[in-house]
């Protein structure tokens, strides 16, 4: 298993392939791609961790190098947001940086999964799309958007409401990666009884909480440690898909046939292709309902954006 990290100098990229090279299997090689000229020295770093996964750092011209070969592309790279800033705000930079780390991949690695951690997610997502049906090489089944930092956040604030352990709550949580287009599905925590006050509130701090982060940092960047987490047991569950457990995560994927949006955050059995199957998010609540509703036709403008990025307009 070789998995790449495109933007691994940066605080998410850090953080992820510490947790890379503490817990993938032993064999894998974790390839760290950076503009930035510290990375040969964070592979050194991570390589001195007593494990059996091999960590090669890659500097800004040696893009294909890191890529050849890969099963798993991750991309954390981009700017973070800073105090006042929506994530929509990222949008001039991130996608360009996207857009170039995207074709590079379809020329040397077009059958990786690519898993797209770079704001505004439920844009760069779109953005890939269409870069790769550019170079002839889409497999929506191969492509992901993370969201897991969304239902790991949702997890955490339930179960420090609820006095339970936060490890042993599940929070479904669908849609976007951006303000009300994160739709908790509350009605759905299993044991867990919520007030219509409760719902409100804990959606309310659910699709604030990289604002939080943002804020608490003061200018310091966004949510690097929980990112890096987040992608850390997505791309785990990838890896363990692909050695044949049965997994389910939610996370952001192109859905056919649907009424949200061409990309909405399901949950997803994976599998050694990616998708395996896309599975019903289930009856919403009407809060829910109704939260989904208004908040579609954002979403929906959002991917749009990507599209045209790409496409023109
Ligand atoms: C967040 O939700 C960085 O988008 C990331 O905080």
């Amino acid at each position: 298993m070789k998995v790449a990290v495109l933007g691994a100098a940066g605080g998410i990229g850090q953080a992820l392939s510490l947790l890379l090279k503490t817990q993938l299997p032993a064999g894998s090689e974790l390839s760290l791609y950076d503009v930035a000229p510290v990375v040969p020295g964070v592979a050194v770093d991570l390589s001195h961790i007593p494990t059996d996964v091999k960590v090669t750092g890659f500097g800004k011209d040696n893009l294909a190098d890191a890529l050849i070969g890969s099963d798993i592309v991750l991309i954390p790279a981009g700017v973070p947001r800073k105090p006042g800033m929506d994530r929509s705000d990222l949008f001039n930079i991130n996608a360009g940086i996207v857009r170039n780390l995207i074709d590079a991949i379809a020329d040397n690695c077009p059958k990786a999964c690519i898993c797209v951690i770079t704001n505004p997610v439920n844009t760069t997502v779109a953005i890939a799309a269409e870069a790769l049906k550019a170079k002839g090489v889409y497999n929506k089944n191969k492509l992901f958007g993370v969201t897991t930092l969304d239902v790991i956040r949702a997890e955490t604030f339930v179960g420090n409401l609820k006095g339970l352990n936060p490890a042993n709550v599940h929070v479904p949580v669908i849609g976007g990666h951006s303000g009300t287009t994160i739709l908790p599905l509350l009605s759905q925590v299993e044991g867990v009884e919520f007030t219509a006050e409760e719902v409100a509130s804990l959606t309310t701090r659910i699709q604030n909480a990289g604002t939080e982060v943002v804020e608490a940092k003061a200018g310091g960047g966004s949510a690097t440690l929980s990112m890096g987490q987040a992608a850390a047991r997505f791309c785990l569950s990838l890896v363990a898909a692909m050695r044949g457990d049965n997994v389910v995560e939610y996370t952001y994927v192109q859905t056919d046939g649907s009424d949200d949006a061409a990309f909405f955050s399901h949950p997803v059995r994976l599998g050694n292709n990616g998708v395996e199957e896309i599975l019903s998010y289930g009856e919403l609540s009407e809060f829910e309902q109704n939260a989904k509703e208004s908040m579609l036709a954002g979403l929906r403008a959002d991917i749009q954006l990507g599209v045209e990025f790409v496409n023109g307009k």
